[in-house]
């Protein structure tokens, strides 16, 4: 009992000592869904899936550093930002979408781009029943303007994933097919 009780002072002072090292994006306390910063850099951030194919779009993941450095099996860190770009899919002549020559849809403009951010105690301020740990959802257009969205329904589809996922919907192809960095 006594070790278990030191076990967690340590930790909890490793947690604010690594926390004040990396000082959260934004400066007014903590965001709700809606309030994330447009991370105006993503396209820069290491890629985590490209050329995901939807019955009419087209998306794009992106992972920034300190997301990339997870580790299969725990959840990512606080300061982990995961970007969705959402690609509208070209068509041909009549209404059937074009493919490549892989059978691939072919991008035709970005329509939106979705953002999940994590930080410490960010998901105490969730709808009851709808948190997703701590992260934050945002919703864009290309411009980085703010999109009106309902962020439950974002919640709700996110949920299912669970703590074991860490509510990442390409949790583990994001281990299987990243680009490694190092
Ligand atoms: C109907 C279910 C559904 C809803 C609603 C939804 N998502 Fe997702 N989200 C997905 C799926 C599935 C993926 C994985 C990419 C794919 O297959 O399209 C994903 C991926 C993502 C990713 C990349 C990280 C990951 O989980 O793999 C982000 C960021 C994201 N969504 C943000 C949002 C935001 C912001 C909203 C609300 C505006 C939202 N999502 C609403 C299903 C959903």
């Amino acid at each position: 009992m006594k070790k278990f009780v030191f076990m967690t002072i340590m930790l909890t002072v490793i947690g604010c000592s690594s926390m004040s090292m990396t000082p959260v994006a934004q400066s007014g306390g903590m965001p709700k869904d809606g309030e994330l910063d447009f991370p105006k850099d993503y396209t820069t951030f290491p890629t985590f899936l490209k050329g995901i194919q939807k019955p009419n779009a087209v998306r794009d993941l992106y992972i920034n550093s300190t997301g990339a450095e997870a580790h299969h099996g725990k959840p990512f860190a606080n300061e982990s930002i995961l970007v969705m770009e959402i690609y509208k899919a070209k068509k041909g002549d009549g209404e059937a979408f074009e493919k490549d020559s892989d059978g691939h849809l072919i991008k035709d403009g970005l329509a939106k781009v979705y953002v999940m951010q994590k930080g410490a105690g960010w998901g105490k301020h969730a709808p009851e029943g709808l948190q997703n740990g701590d992260w934050i959802y945002s919703a864009f257009t290309p411009n980085g303007d703010r999109l009106e969205v309902e962020y439950a329904k974002c919640r709700s589809c996110h949920l299912p994933l669970g703590d074991a996922k860490d509510y990442v919907q390409r949790y583990d192809e994001y281990f299987e097919k990243r680009v490694h960095m190092h």
